[in-house]
C-alpha cells in the first residue's frame, strides 16, 4: 500500500482523525503543562549535524547487537500500554508488526492481551514492570514473563505515583467495556472502574502501585528472576551509578515520554552524562520525542546502544494494525539510512559524538 502517511507527523494526525478524543489524548499527552513532552522533541532540533563526507556508505546496515542477539535495526518499541484502545487486536498486532521489522518489542505490564499470547508470538519480547503493592502478584507476573519466554525484564522507576495527566482528568479517562488489564486478571486487578471526577488510571496506578520501591527492591527483583533487568526512567547520572552497582543490566533514559514529572530534563540532554556515569558497563538506552531519522543518528552518537519509541507505534496501529506500525517504523528507518550515510557512517556504529554541534 502506498498512501500511507509520509512521516511519523502524517500518522500521528491521520490517527488523531480515527481515534475517539478520550483515547488520542491519553496517548498523546503529558503531565500538566507539557512542557516536557515538548521539551523531548524540540532538544533534538537544538542539536546541529557537523557531518563527515567522502566516507564510502555504498554498503550499510542497521543491524544492532543487544545482549548478544541481533537485531535489523537500533529502532525498538518503548512499553505503552492498552493497545486495544488503537486496535481490536491490540498487542498482538503490535508484536507481528516487530517480528516483521526484526526489532525488539518492550510489552507493558498494562498490556490489554495476555502476555503469554504476545511473547509466544516473538523471541525479542521483553517484559515491562510495575510492581504492585501486593509482591507475590509482582513475582508471580515476572514467573510469568520468564516462563513465557521473555528475554529481559525492565523495570520502570520513574512512575511510583502517578504524573497528573490534566487531559485524562477532564475526559475521565477509563478502559472501556471490554478491555482489561489482561495481565492482572488473576490478581484481580483486571479492572479499572471509572472515578468521578479524576482519571480511572491514575486511581488505578495509585491505589495498587507500590510507592515505596527503592534501591534494595533491585536486588529482590534479580533473586526472582534470571533474566537480565534493565531500569528505565533514569535521567540523573548519579541515579545511572547507583543502577549499575546495583546490578542492572542495562539503563533506559527516559522521563516516560513527558508524562510523569513535568519540567523534566529533556531525555537527549541527559543521555551524555548517563553515558558518562556508566562507562561502558551497560549499554545505555535512550526514549522520548524520537520523530525522525535524525533525532536516532544523534542519540547514537552520544553513545546510546538504541533507542526506543512510544507514541509512533501507537499511531502506526491506530491507522493500519500491524501494517501500519511496519509502514510508520519503516519511514523513520528510512531516514536514518539517508541520515547516517549523509553524516559519513554506514552502520550505526560508526556514529561518534564529534557530529555533534551546537547552531
Ligand atoms: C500511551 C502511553 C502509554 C505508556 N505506557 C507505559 C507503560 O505502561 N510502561 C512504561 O514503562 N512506560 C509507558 N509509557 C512511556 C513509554 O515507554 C516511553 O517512555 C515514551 O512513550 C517515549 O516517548 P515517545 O512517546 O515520545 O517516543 C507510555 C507512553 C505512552 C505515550
Amino acid at each position: 500500500m502506498s498512501d500511507w502517511p509520509l512521516n511519523l507527523a502524517g500518522f500521528e494526525s491521520a490517527a488523531r482523525d480515527r481515534l475517539p478524543q478520550m483515547v488520542y489524548d491519553y496517548y498523546a499527552g503529558g503531565a500538566l503543562d507539557e512542557i516536557t513532552l515538548r521539551a523531548n522533541r524540540d532538544a533534538y532540533d537544538e542539536i546541529a549535524l557537523r557531518y563527515r563526507v567522502l566516507v564510502d556508505v555504498s554498503r550499510r546496515s542497521l543491524a544492532t547487537g543487544i545482549f548478544g542477539r541481533s537485531l535489523e535495526t537500533p529502532i525498538l518499541f518503548a512499553p505503552t500500554a492498552f493497545h486495544r484502545l488503537a486496535c481490536e487486536e491490540g498487542e498482538m498486532a503490535t508484536v507481528r508488526a516487530a517480528k516483521e521489522l526484526g526489532t525488539l518489542m518492550v510489552l507493558s505490564s498494562l498490556s490489554t492481551v495476555p502476555m503469554e499470547q504476545v511473547i509466544a508470538e516473538y523471541e525479542h519480547v521483553w517484559f515491562q514492570l510495575y510492581v504492585y503493592r501486593d509482591r507475590g502478584l509482582t513475582r508471580e507476573l515476572v514467573a510469568r514473563a520468564e516462563a513465557a519466554g521473555a528475554a529481559a525484564i525492565v523495570l520502570t522507576v520513574d512512575a511510583q505515583i502517578w504524573g497528573r495527566r490534566e487531559r485524562d482528568v477532564r475526559n475521565q479517562f477509563h478502559l472501556p467495556q471490554g478491555i482489561s488489564v489482561a495481565n492482572a486478571l488473576p490478581g484481580g486487578y483486571g479492572d479499572m472502574p471509572e472515578r468521578e471526577g479524576d482519571s480511572g488510571l491514575a486511581a488505578y496506578v495509585n491505589s495498587l502501585f507500590d510507592p515505596a520501591l527503592s534501591w534494595e527492591d533491585i536486588a529482590w527483583l534479580k533473586s526472582v528472576t534470571s533474566l537480565p533487568v534493565l531500569l528505565k526512567g533514569i535521567v540523573h547520572p548519579d541515579d545511572a551509578r547507583l543502577a549499575v552497582e546495583h546490578g542492572a543490566d542495562g539503563v533506559m533514559v527516559s522521563n516516560h515520554g513527558g508524562r510523569q514529572l513535568d519540567t523534566a530534563c529533556a531525555t537527549i540532554r541527559a543521555l551524555p552524562d548517563v553515558v558518562a556515569a556508566v562507562e561502558g558497563r551497560a549499554p545505555v538506552f535512550v526514549d522520548g520525542g524520537i520523530r525522525r531519522g535524525t533525532d536516532v543518528v544523534k542519540a547514537l552518537a552520544y553513545g546510546a546502544s538504541a533507542v526506543f519509541v512510544g507514541r509512533p507505534v501507537l499511531w502506526g496501529l491506530a491507522v493500519g494494525g500491524d501494517a501500519g506500525i511496519v509502514a510508520a517504523i519503516r519511514s523513520l528507518q528510512h531516514e536514518l539510512d539517508v541520515a547516517l550515510a549523509l553524516c559519513g557512517a554506514a552502520t550505526p556504529a560508526q556514529v561518534t559524538a564529534d557530529i555533534l554541534a551546537p547552531w
